[in-house]
């Protein structure tokens, strides 16, 4: 009876330890599924408001960057910005990657197309960095360039705008930039021009510095902006009166700028990053103003030549120039272009507050050719005859 008893007290303490024990905690679930981010609202064509206002730009936190690869090799750079800039950007990627050299030429954009177009069986450059995309929209229709997906695309301001938006991409964009006009200002005949209709007028016959279409992608810009602008009818109706008022053309874009600072022409139709350029280091005397009606501007571009030697050092230089610090350094070479990276601090924002047209790069770049061809044959030919 007794060991009876102490059998029944012991199941009743089990059953008050049992009651007493905290409860299991619930087995996790998951979590509840969260609304997808919203797509960004695709746009149309590029609008003038379109174009980033780097400043508007939260800057992000910069990525760890990862200890960099050890490569060794010959890169060959096909340069389109100023020699300054290439010859800075040559040393800066030589120092972050000390087994590297690298061999550049600068030319101008429609030089360089031409001239990767003549070599496209036996390529003698790797990548291709700086120019307006025009003229890579017109390489990638020829199939001279090399599909490429870096990483550095995920932080493009606008990739709607500002790169290739192919599944295999073939240029990005690394900078951007705003037509305008120069005007020399010891001299005080010739007001700096508000208006293209100010270029076109008879007391600007002779006064006027520019690129030519075919070798500048300076020079390109503004004319593909004028056939944009007006149509292609009065476009090219405008594009002979204005050719008729040209004095000097000049193979590169930016040199009409040195023929207006040493009062060799009154004005010149540069890009506005080259005149503050010319205003600030140089220090020309040198005014720089804006059509009233819009301006053209370029998205400064980078793509990998097909069939390149050595397409490791051309991504290495690829996945670098879209760096956020990389992009920076433009400022140290003189070079002050608005910027394409997320949380790069462009050095002249204020450059690209100004009027934009709504470019339609992917019109000029494919009629890049016939454009140039219809300038040359039916317009400069005439103009330089005179
Ligand atoms: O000077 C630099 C720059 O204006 C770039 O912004 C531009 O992409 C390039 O020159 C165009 O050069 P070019 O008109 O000689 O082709």
């Amino acid at each position: 009876m007794r060991s009876k008893l102490l059998v029944f007290l012991a199941l009743v303490a089990l059953v008050i330890v049992a009651a007493c024990a905290p409860a299991p905690a619930p087995a996790p679930t998951a979590a509840p599924p969260t609304a997808a981010p919203a797509a960004p609202k695709p746009t149309d064509a590029p609008k003038p408001t379109d174009v980033p206002k780097p400043t508007a730009v939260p800057p992000t936190a910069a990525p760890p960057t990862a200890a960099p690869k050890v490569l060794k090799g010959e890169l060959n750079l096909l340069c389109t910005p100023q020699q300054v800039w290439c010859e800075g950007m040559k040393k800066e990627f030589e120092a972050k990657y000390p087994g590297v050299t690298v061999n550049f030429i600068r030319l101008s954009s429609g030089e360089a197309l031409t001239r990767i177009r003549n070599e496209k069986a036996n390529p003698q450059f790797d990548i291709w960095w700086g120019g307006p995309i025009d003229s890579f929209i017109a390489a990638k229709a020829e199939g001279l360039l090399e599909p490429y997906k870096s990483p550095g695309q995920a932080n493009i301001i606008d990739p709607k705008l500002m790169m290739d938006n192919d599944p295999n991409p073939q240029w990005v964009g690394i900078y951007v930039g705003s037509i305008g006009f120069a005007t020399n200002t010891k001299q005080t005949a010739i007001k700096p021009p508000t208006s293209y209709e100010d270029l076109i007028k008879p007391e600007m016959k002779g006064q006027i510095a520019i690129a030519h279409p075919a070798s500048s992608g300076t020079s390109y810009t503004f004319m593909c902006s004028i056939l944009q602008i007006k149509g292609e009818k009065d476009g090219w109706e405008y594009m002979k009166k204005f050719a008729s008022n040209v004095l000097i053309w000049t193979k590169s874009g930016a040199a009409p700028g040195n023929n207006v600072g040493l009062g060799e022409a009154s004005v010149g139709v540069v890009f506005s990053h080259d005149i503050v350029k010319n205003i600030d280091v140089d220090k020309f005397p040198m005014a720089l103003s804006f059509p009233s009606e819009g301006t053209g501007y370029e998205i400064g571009g980078m793509g990998l030549i097909k069939g390149a030697k050595n397409p490791e050092l051309a991504k290495a230089w690829y996945d670098w120039a879209l760096e956020a610090k990389t992009q920076e350094l433009g400022k140290k070479y003189t070079a002050y272009q608005g910027l394409t990276i997320k949380g790069a601090q462009p050095p002249k924002p204020e450059l690209l507050q100004v009027k934009l047209i709504n470019y339609n790069f992917d019109y000029c770049g494919k009629n890049k050719t016939a454009f140039v061809d219809k300038f040359s044959n039916e317009i400069a030919a005439a103009a330089l005859a005179k």
